[in-house]
């Protein structure tokens, strides 16, 4: 069972620079809100309320302003800084103290998920007892992502990081569940060539142990990273797409939180009066009335 979770929300955004020089990446908009909403709606949809948010030293501030706690949520946010980016893995280190020797669940701040009977698909996953799981989407360019490569029967057979070579177009996506040998695991990886400790090394002992599974989000679901600029504006048309035609709000954290009956009127008239008058307290108006 999965209950805790970090989100890896650091990173310098280089590749973003000059809109990540003052600003972390995470906090720059998709469309009507920060990107770090999204990925922290997709734990709220899996009904995960204990919360690490690793950031970038000297940036704590920044997010504090916007999830100071999650009170307001019914949910229970810390944060951890990140001195530079060490890779992924990187986070069970950091977390070891909030993992607490329990399984815990893994989501990259810059990675955006849709779809239909997405809720139920994270829900099932966080009923993980041991191993590890990571989550598939099919992509035209693989080599840009960390690939699987899966047999007929579905089972993955190798994990690969940004392969120059075409071996499969299911890209491994930045939500991971993992169970509580994680830290142990992460301990024993050594740095790459490039200096990171890296996501696939991980994976890959959990593979060969014999303890990765995965799933599909299929053509149904939308999976996006938002690495660079024209990222976050075709990100920002998708969710506008949808908002505006259907009127519904993706990654409303407060409509998330009182769907989920962790919060009431109450804090949701809190959250009205902390985001003041906007279109998005507009919307949390509508959720009450
Ligand atoms: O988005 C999925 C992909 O994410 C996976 O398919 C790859 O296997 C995985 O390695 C990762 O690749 P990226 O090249 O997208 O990773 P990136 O370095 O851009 O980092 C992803 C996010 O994590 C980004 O928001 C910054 C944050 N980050 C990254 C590192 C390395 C940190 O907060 N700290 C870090 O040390």
């Amino acid at each position: 069972m999965i209950n805790k979770a970090i989100i890896l929300a650091g990173g310098m955004g280089t590749r973003m620079s000059p809109l990540t020089k003052a600003v972390n990446k995470q906090l720059l908009p998709i469309y009507d809100k920060p990107l770090i909403f999204y990925p922290l709606s997709i734990l709220m949809l899996a009904k995960i309320k204990d919360i690490l948010i690793i950031v970038n030293k000297g940036q704590l501030s920044q997010y504090k302003k916007i999830l100071p706690d999650g009170k307001r949520l019914g949910i229970n946010i810390i944060y951890k800084e990140q001195n530079y980016p060490k890779g992924l893995p990187d986070a069970f280190l950091l977390g070891e103290k909030f993992i607490d020797n329990k399984n815990v669940a893994l989501i990259l701040g810059d990675n955006f998920f849709y779809g239909q009977d997405l809720s139920s698909k994270l829900i099932k996953s966080t009923k993980l007892k041991n191993g590890a799981k990571v989550i598939l989407h099919k992509v035209i360019k693989p080599e840009l992502y960390g690939v699987a490569k899966t047999s007929k029967s579905g089972k993955i057979i190798s994990i690969k990081e940004k392969p120059k070579k075409y071996i499969s177009d299911l890209a491994v996506t930045g939500l991971y569940f993992f169970d509580k040998k994680v830290v142990e695991y992460t301990k024993k990886l050594k740095p790459s060539s490039r200096n990171e400790l890296e996501i696939a090394d991980l994976l890959n002992v959990y593979l060969k142990k014999k303890k990765l599974t995965s799933d599909i989000l299929g053509r149904g679901g939308a999976w996006l990273d938002t690495g660079s600029i024209e990222d976050f504006y075709k990100t920002s048309a998708f969710v506008s797409a949808i908002e505006n035609r259907q009127g519904f709000k993706i990654a409303c954290i407060e409509e998330i939180a009182f769907n989920n009956k962790w919060i009431n009127k109450k804090e949701i008239l809190d959250a009205i009066q902390f985001y003041g008058r906007c279109d998005y307290s507009n919307y949390l108006k509508k959720l009450i009335s």
